[in-house]
C-alpha cells in the first residue's frame, strides 16, 4: 500500500516519468495502460487463461482497476515474485513489469482510470492459444510430447500421488534444447506438482535412476538450456512420473468437482542428432537440499529459516534456480561465498515468495554466474507460520517436514553446467572482452 501512495502523491505533482511524458497529464487506457495490460496480463487474465477474470476490454478492466493498482504496485500481478535491485536481474522469461509501467498504472487509476480518446486504437495482443506450449515462438512444437496415464481425483479428500513409469520413446542420446511440462485442460487445477526423472533398465530388469528430467509445479513456465552444453537424455529410457494432486483443487475450474482423465503432459524440443557430439559441457538440473527434513520443523505463531551449503570441486555455471517450500515459506535466497577472498556474493532474493508460483529463474547466459571450484553455494529459506503470512492456512498448528501441502520442504532446483578449468576461464576471458566492448562504445 506504501508503494502506491507515494506513486500515487509523485503523479499527483507531476513528478512520475510516466505523468510527465503526458503532455495534459492525463494518463488514459488508450493512450498508454491498455498496452500495458495487454502485453503483461491478458495472457492468464482472458477466456481459457488461468486468471479469475479477464481483462481484454476496457469494460472489462474498469470495475477491477482499484484491485489491480494495488495488487500492480505490491509487485503481486504480474506473479513474479524476485526482488529488484538484488543481486542478478537480467533474466529469460521474466514477467515483472518495469518501475515506469507500475507507476503509469497507479496514476491511471488515481486519476479514475479514463478511457481516453477513442480515436486511439490499443493494439491487440499477440497471444498463443493458452492450451499453447510457451516455447512455440521461440523453437516451434515440441519434438516429442511425452504425457502421462490419466487418473481420476476426486472433488474431496487428502493429497494424492501418482507415481508409474512411461517410455520415453528416445532410439538416441538426444540433448535437450527446452522443456515444459503442463497440466492438460482441468488438471491445472488439481496438479499440485510434477516431478519427472529419467531412468534407464538394468538387464535384470530393474530400473536404475539415470538423473532428473524436468520438475513442474504450478505457475511454472519452463526452462531452456544454454546454447553450447547437452542435457542428455538417453537411448532407450524411461520417464517415471511422479505428481502430486490435491483434491476440490484451486482456481475456478475445480472447486467441489470431480476432474477425470488428469493427464500431465512433458513437451521436449531437442537439439538435432549431432548436437551430442558437438556440445563441448554436460547441464543437469538437481535438487539440492538445505536442511534435513526431519530437522525441519516451524512452531505455531512462529518463524524459521533453513540454511545450506553445496559446493564442487570443479568449476561450474549456475543456469537456473527455483527455490522450493511450500505455504509456510515466504522468502529465499542464492549467495555465493568465495573461500579465498571471503567475499560473500548476493545471487538472487526472492521475498514475498509464494507456492502458488514456482518459477525457475533463468540466468541470462551472459551474466549467469561462473563459480571457481571450492566456493560455495549458500541457500538460505524463511518461513512464516504466523497469521500475517496470508497463504497460511492455519498458524496453531506445528508444521514439520513433509511431502504433503501442509508440511514444509526446504530445497532448491538448480541447473548447473560443469565445465572445467580452461572451458571457465574462456567463459570469464569472453566476458571481460564484452565488459571491454561496452564501456568503449560508451566512451
Ligand atoms: C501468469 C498468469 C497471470 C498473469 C501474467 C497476470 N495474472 Fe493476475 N492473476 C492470475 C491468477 C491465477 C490470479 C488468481 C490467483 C491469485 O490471486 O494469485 C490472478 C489474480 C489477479 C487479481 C485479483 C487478485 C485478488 O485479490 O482477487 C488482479 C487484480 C490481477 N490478477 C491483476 C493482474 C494484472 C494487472 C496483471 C498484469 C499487469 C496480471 N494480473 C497478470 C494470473 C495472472
Amino acid at each position: 500500500m506504501k508503494l502506491r501512495v507515494l506513486a500515487g502523491l509523485l503523479a499527483a505533482a507531476g513528478m512520475s516519468s510516466a505523468a510527465l511524458a503526458q503532455e495534459d497529464g492525463q494518463i488514459s487506457y488508450n493512450s498508454h495502460v491498455g498496452r500495458i495490460i495487454n502485453e503483461n496480463c491478458v495472457v492468464c487474465h482472458r477466456e481459457g487463461g488461468i486468471g479469475p477474470m479477464r481483462f481484454e476490454t476496457y469494460d472489462q478492466i474498469r470495475p477491477w482497476a482499484p484491485l489491480i493498482s494495488v495488487r500492480v504496485a505490491n509487485r503481486e500481478m504480474p506473479p513474479y515474485a524476485y526482488d529488484h535491485g538484488i543481486g542478478i536481474q537480467d533474466l529469460q522469461g521474466d514477467w515483472r513489469l518495469s518501475q515506469e509501467d507500475i507507476d503509469t498504472i497507479v496514476a491511471w487509476v488515481d486519476q479514475g482510470a479514463p478511457l481516453g480518446d477513442p480515436d486511439l486504437v490499443v493494439p491487440p495482443p499477440d497471444l498463443n492459444d493458452p492450451s499453447e506450449w510457451n516455447f512455440v515462438d521461440a523453437f516451434g512444437e515440441p519434438t516429442m510430447v511425452i504425457p502421462s496415464i490419466p487418473i481420476d481425483i476426486p472433488a474431496t479428500g487428502n493429497d494424492m500421488w501418482s507415481n508409474h513409469y512411461v517410455p520415453s520413446g528416445i532410439t538416441s542420446d538426444r540433448c535437450i534444447k527446452a522443456i515444459q511440462v503442463k497440466p492438460r485442460g482441468d488438471a491445472k487445477a488439481v496438479v499440485h506438482h510434477a516431478n519427472s526423472s529419467v531412468e534407464l533398465m538394468r538387464e535384470d530388469g530393474t530400473m536404475e535412476r539415470y538423473g532428473q528430467l524436468t520438475e513442474y509445479a504450478m505457475g511454472k513456465w519452463g526452462e531452456i538450456v544454454p546454447e553450447g552444453v547437452c542435457r542428455t537424455i538417453p537411448a532407450g529410457s524411461m520417464v517415471r512420473w511422479s505428481i502430486h494432486m490435491y483434491p476440490g483443487g484451486v482456481g475456478p475450474t475445480a472447486q467441489g468437482r470431480m476432474i477425470r482423465d488428469n493427464v500431465v503432459e512433458i513437451g521436449l524440443w531437442l537439439h538435432d542428432e549431432d548436437y551430442v557430439e558437438q556440445a563441448r559441457y554436460k547441464q543437469d538440473l538437481k535438487l539440492y537440499r538445505i536442511s534435513e527434513q526431519d530437522d525441519l520443523v516451524i512452531p505455531p505463531n512462529g518463524y524459521h529459516m533453513t540454511q545450506g551449503f553445496q559446493s564442487f570441486d570443479h568449476p561450474v555455471r549456475v543456469d537456473s534456480f527455483q527455490p522450493h517450500g511450500h505455504l509456510r515459506m515466504n522468502a529465499a535466497s542464492l549467495e555465493i561465498f568465495y573461500p579465498e577472498t571471503g567475499r560473500t556474493e548476493q545471487i538472487s532474493q526472492i521475498s514475498n515468495w509464494s507456492a502458488t508460483w514456482h518459477h525457475s529463474h533463468i540466468y541470462e547466459p551472459e551474466v549467469a554466474p561462473l563459480v571457481p571450484a571450492g566456493a560455495v553455494l549458500v541457500l538460505k529459506q524463511w518461513y512464516d507460520n504466523t497469521a500475517a503470512n496470508p497463504n497460511n492456512p492455519d498458524p496453531d498448528q506445528w508444521v514439520y517436514g513433509g511431502s504433503r501441502t501442509g508440511d514444509e520442504m526446504t530445497h532448491a532446483w538448480i541447473a548447473i553446467t560443469h565445465l572445467d578449468e580452461e572451458g571457465y576461464q574462456q567463459l570469464l576471458a569472453e566476458r571481460r572482452a564484452a565488459e571491454q566492448r561496452s564501456l568503449a562504445a560508451s566512451d
